[in-house]
């Protein structure tokens, strides 16, 4: 089976090939190329605030802890003890006042300098400034905290010029946010398959009931989906005879935007707001396996402010509605990529067409594709 995917192909509209979705070398090679070199959202600053707040990543089987330091800081260093390796946090977040190991109780600080290490007196030359943590890059970008374990990779915001500028034009509190919900879902197929799904509009009208809910709650015929290299956004513009959302009347209620605004950041977060919902949500494609992903899915609401009830019900929605209706197309295009029947398709791709076309999918591969063969 073809494991290429020529130029000539790909600007023909000829599909990434089946086996880049379940084939285990790929998957090595993203795990590499793709994953070990780019940015990884971690959470918002505002789940750093007090000195002593941490939060951990894994980006495969590595570690990455995430601190803000007495001084304000917020630094991130590689999950491992420096006396013998002993992985020091496994909590997903939490306070300390320093980072102690639970073998030998070497103890850091949150800047990830060793303070105490027992019995260390009786060697000679035993220098503590030498065994600090080892540092992780880490970035506040809009407001989100974001790691990279490639010392050279460049900054999050020449990655994505002009990304940060669309985020404030569609979620105005941006800097305010707190964490209100954050759920992992296991989802038996490959990480690119769920981002393709996300990034087109194609399958809005024919894929379930609840996308149809959603194509009534924006203008569609305005719906543009834009590639900006290693970003891309999908933005849908309001419909103006909207009463009602997610169930329930719009009377009272309070949003970050009437539109459906959609970023994607390379290579697997989004950050997007539904309309008509005063939250702003994280959706990150995690591969844990050739054909298997953890999805996150985080909920943001604004400090000092209560939830409204529309809200409520939009994530609510998102979580048992729309959510499992793309899952389970997830599922059953992961199955298909399987048969010996398929090998590659052709993207629905044309600049009259833009709602629906297929062409951020065809961004988003060769994206990938150019990564994995570098
Ligand atoms: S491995 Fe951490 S103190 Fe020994
Ligand atoms: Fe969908």
């Amino acid at each position: 089976m073809s494991v290429e995917w020529s130029e000539a192909e790909q600007a023909a509209g000829w599909s990434l090939p089946a086996r880049f979705f379940y084939d285990e070398s790929i998957f090595q090679q993203e795990r590499l190329r793709i994953f070990f070199r780019s940015w990884h959202l971690v959470g918002h600053v505002n789940e750093l605030r007090t000195p002593g707040d941490f939060v951990t990543h894994d980006i495969f089987e590595q570690s990455v802890i995430v601190t803000k330091t007495k001084e304000g800081e917020i630094r991130a260093f590689h999950n491992a003890c420096q006396h013998r390796g002993n992985r020091l946090i496994d909590a997903p977040r939490g306070h300390t006042p320093a980072i102690t190991c639970a073998y030998h109780a070497w103890t850091y600080a949150l800047d990830g300098r060793l303070r105490g290490a027992p019995r260390t007196e009786c060697l000679k030359d035993f220098d503590k400034s030498r065994h600090g943590l080892k540092p992780v890059r880490v970035e506040v970008f809009a407001s989100f905290v974001f790691v990279n374990l490639d010392p050279n990779a460049q900054s999050v915001a020449e990655m994505a010029p002009g990304a940060q500028a669309q985020m404030r034009q569609y979620l105005p509190d941006l800097d305010r946010l707190t964490l209100i919900e954050q759920v992992d879902v296991p989802v038996p197929a490959n990480w690119k398959v769920i981002q393709e799904n996300s990034i087109e509009g194609y399958h809005f009208d024919y894929s379930g009931p609840v996308h149809k809910q959603l194509v009534k709650l924006i203008d569609f015929d305005g719906y543009r989906l834009e590639a900006h290299d290693k970003y891309w956004t999908y933005v849908g513009p309001p419909r103006r005879d909207v009463t009602h959302a997610y169930g329930l009347p719009l009377r009272d209620a309070r949003w970050q935007t009437d539109w459906f605004f959609n970023i994607g950041l390379w290579p697997n977060a989004t950050i997007y707001a539904f309309p008509y919902s005063d939250v702003v949500g994280t959706f990150i494609m995690n591969p844990t396996g050739p054909e298997t992903s953890s999805l996150r899915f985080g909920y943001y609401g604004v400090e000092g402010r209560s939830v409204p009830d529309v809200t409520r019900a939009c994530i609510r929605w998102m979580n048992e509605e729309l959510g499992p209706e793309d899952i389970r197309l997830n599922i059953s295009n992961q199955k298909g990529l399987r048969s010996m029947g398929f090998e590659k398709g052709r993207y629905l791709i044309g600049d009259e067409l833009n709602n629906r076309s297929e062409h951020l999918v065809r961004h988003f591969h060769r994206l990938c594709h150019d990564a994995i063969r570098s």
